[in-house]
């Protein structure tokens, strides 16, 4: 077979493991032709590709980011989009197309293949973790290890200066990062979309840990966290090209508003795209590539319209419409059964 592949969405620590798990089944099992489209559909509509084979994927395992590029942005955004990606995988002889994305992405590659009856498949990445259908994201893990290792050194500097540390992790819609991370960095607090926070039992708590003696203090925030309407003042949201709104420094009003509340000195630590860049954990590398040789074998059952996913302990197949329009909350048992003993 003639098969494509493409990155969408934001990058993710694991694309390349994906890529090239991929590769190697399908050069070295089936006898496939390979072909990476560069940045996402825009390579698609473009017919811009590399060549992927055993040899030129060698060493990537490791490597975070993608080979093959990503962007935002749909064929569905223009006219003649749909047309071009079409004519782009006729033209190029591809029997089938492995589309690695979120939300945004697999929701186009579902349209794509249920309503023009294109021949696709899905792999879900996000280290968000908020894809329904699947257990657990690759990428995921490393975000939680990058911000769980933040977390450590910041107890330290804080307890030495008696301080509040406010980190703000991603999680736009929702808290996985920020509970996974918040549990295993032992965080006084963890506030995340799911939940609007309440500033001032958030100060309460921070206070009544502070006259206990423990005078220093992590709070953990998701960068899509919101306060309950009414209570704190925020900026007004200002949104990207694609209509997303662009996060990142809820964590500094949170630390103003803690300061002026209880007197506190208080720091902020945005994590960002560092929790995005460099080596997956090995977990994710094991994930990527599970994900990479189910997602081959999908393609030469001609299984469109579905994507491979994490259950339980086993890779199998799921609809990719299941995970469209819909978000992946965090677990209450999780975060209500664990805030209730160790967040305080
Ligand atoms: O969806 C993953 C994510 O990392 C979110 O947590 C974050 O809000 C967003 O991507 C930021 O993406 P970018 O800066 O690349 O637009």
């Amino acid at each position: 077979m003639r098969v494509g592949i493409l990155t969408g969405g934001g990058d993710c620590p694991g694309l390349n493991a994906v890529i090239r798990a991929a590769v190697r089944k399908g050069e070295r099992h089936y006898g496939d032709e390979l072909v990476g489209f560069l940045d996402a559909w825009d390579g698609v509509r473009e017919r811009r590709t590399m060549p992927l084979s055993v040899e030129t994927m060698r060493g990537l395992l490791p490597r975070g980011g993608t080979v093959l590029g990503t962007r935002r942005g749909s064929p569905f955004d223009t006219d003649d989009g749909v047309a071009l990606v079409k004519r782009s995988l006729h033209d190029l002889g591809l029997d089938g197309l492995m589309v690695i994305g979120g939300n945004g992405t697999l929701s186009v590659a579902c349209r794509l293949s249920n309503e023009y009856g294109l021949p696709i498949v899905g792999v879900p990445k996000t280290i968000d973790n908020d894809i329904v259908g699947t257990d657990v994201t690759f990428g995921f893990n490393t975000a939680v290890q990058i911000a769980t290792d933040a977390i450590d050194r910041l107890h330290t500097t804080a307890e030495s200066h008696d301080r509040v540390m406010v980190v703000e992790v991603m999680g736009r819609h929702t808290g996985w990062i920020a509970t996974s991370a918040g549990i295993a960095g032992g965080a006084t607090a963890v506030l995340i979309p799911e939940i609007p926070f309440d500033i001032d039992e958030l100060c309460a708590r921070l206070t009544r840990r502070h006259d206990r003696g423990r005078y220093a203090s992590i709070v953990v925030v998701a960068e899509g966290s919101e306060p309950v309407p009414g209570t704190l003042e925020m900026e007004d949201k200002v949104f990207d090209r694609f209509g997303h709104v662009v996060l990142g420094g809820v964590a500094t009003r949170i630390a103003m508003a803690i300061g002026d509340r209880t007197g506190f000195e208080t720091r902020v630590v945005q994590l960002g795209h560092v929790q995005r860049g460099g080596t997956p954990t090995a977990y994710d590398r094991i994930l990527s590539t599970r994900f990479g040789v189910a997602a081959i074998d999908m393609i030469h059952d001609r299984q469109w319209g579905k994507m491979a996913v994490l259950r339980g302990d086993k890779i199998v197949t799921e609809d990719l419409e299941v995970a469209v329009g819909k978000t992946r909350t965090v677990d209450m048992e999780l975060y209500e059964g664990v805030a209730e003993y160790f967040f305080a």
